[in-house]
């Protein structure tokens, strides 16, 4: 008789399911951008951060993050970016802008979906951030750079 391994056969988490529920599809998630982005404009601190980022048409960045909204809910696989070199060249921002961020997305998403579905983009977007903001402001000092007492 062959013993049987008590160790999971997976060790990885399982992979994000896409969140299918009639309302979210590519036209809402398009219109959370929208109005979204439209409220980081007319913010005091981020408003000034992105309008020297993306200089004229705002249509590309709208259409990109919504490729992203996408593929972060849906699964679609549309966006195909790399966020952490994107953020990692705004040498102003801190981490409080991050929470100026979250409350206007929050606010918005809980202002389009249910609050069952704006809670899902909102802890989605929360964990993003996280991980975005480890890679701007919680880099290890490098071994080469490192000293040894
Ligand atoms: C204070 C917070 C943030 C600021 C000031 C900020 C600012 C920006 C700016 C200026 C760009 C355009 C960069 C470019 O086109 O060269 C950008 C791109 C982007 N941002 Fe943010 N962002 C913030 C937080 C976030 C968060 C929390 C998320 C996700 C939940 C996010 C997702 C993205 C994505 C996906 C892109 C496109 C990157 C690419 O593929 O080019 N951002 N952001």
């Amino acid at each position: 008789m062959t013993s049987k391994s008590v160790l999971p056969d997976r060790v990885r988490p399982a992979a994000e399911q896409p969140l299918v529920r009639s309302g979210v599809d590519r036209a809402s998630i398009g219109a959370l951008v929208r109005k979204f982005y439209s409220r980081v404009r007319t913010d005091k601190r981020l408003g000034p951060i992105f309008a020297r980022e993306i200089v004229g048409d705002w249509e590309p960045h709208l259409e990109k993050m919504t490729d992203f909204w996408c593929s972060v809910i849906l699964k679609s696989g549309d966006y195909h970016g790399r966020p952490v070199p994107a953020h990692m060249k705004l040498n102003d921002v801190t981490e409080s802008d991050f929470d100026i961020w979250l409350a206007l997305f929050g606010e918005t998403a809980s202002e389009l979906f249910i609050d069952e579905i704006a809670a899902v983009f909102i802890e989605r977007a929360e964990r993003i951030a996280t991980s975005l903001k480890l890679a701007m402001f919680f880099r290890l000092r490098s071994a080469a750079s490192a000293t040894v007492e």
